[in-house]
């Protein structure tokens, strides 16, 4: 029998292996509870919509050198922003990006809602980026599902159901698994485990701190989950 995967155990892990990225607090500041700013979390996350982790930290540098607070970005030139924009592709990221930012700064006060209901109101926030931006910035319970994490549920409860079908079903453990305190740590855990150890081919299980927890690897279907249904 398997015993049940915990959040502390991904956790603990994520304490010692977490990845270092520019948009993240220091490995002491997360102990202490401290979370990044709303605004740092937001851009991070629009530009990591469809774009590789790889990809986006530099861009991600130079916006917050040339614009630090919202503010900023809402007074940009819109031209400027599109000029720093380029090479990033997808276009209409931008364009909501200084949109998204005029609504915070000039109607909310320079204040991002924290709920994932007031944060899908602003323009280029769907159900993913609001949820990350609540647990990540805002430390509310929301859980955070991108393809990493399909990919890391599917095989830790071993849902043999293809993608989309699956999607509820992984919604629903993501959401059970989430802890009350450091959900955003959490999310963020569960997304460098799916980058650097569940990965698509041949992942290190032997590295993961859900093993004995995780139903697929027992079974030895890891590598085949999750199942996608033929386009
Ligand atoms: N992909 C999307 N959001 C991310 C984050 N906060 N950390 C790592 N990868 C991500």
């Amino acid at each position: 029998m398997n015993s049940l995967p915990t959040s502390d155990a991904l956790l603990d892990w994520y304490d010692r292996h977490a990845r270092t990225l520019p948009w993240r607090t220091s490995p002491e500041d997360r102990r202490l509870g401290v979370v990044p700013d709303p605004y740092s979390v937001w851009l991070s996350e629009i530009m990591l919509q469809q774009t590789t982790v790889a990809a986006v930290k530099d861009y991600y540098v130079k916006f917050l050198a040339l614009w630090p607070r919202v503010e900023d970005l809402a007074a940009a030139d819109t031209e400027d922003v599109m000029k720093a924009w380029a090479g990033l592709g997808y276009y209409s990221r931008a364009r909501n990006l200084k949109k998204c930012a005029e609504q915070v700064a000039f109607e909310l006060g320079g204040r991002f809602p924290e709920t994932e209901e007031g944060l899908q109101s602003l323009p280029g926030i769907g159900p993913y980026t609001a949820a990350a931006i609540s647990a990540i910035a805002f430390n509310h319970h929301a859980a955070v599902v991108d393809g990493n994490v399909e990919r890391v549920l599917s095989r830790l409860h071993e849902i043999t159901t293809p993608l989309p079908d699956a999607k509820p079903a992984i919604r629903e453990a993501m959401d059970a698994l989430t802890p009350n305190d450091r959900p955003g740590d959490f999310a963020q855990a569960v997304m460098d485990l799916g980058a650097t150890i569940c990965t698509p081919k041949r992942p290190a299980c032997a590295l993961c701190p859900w093993m004995t927890e995780c139903k697929s690897q027992s079974s030895g279907l890891a590598e085949t989950l999750p199942r996608k249904a033929p386009k």
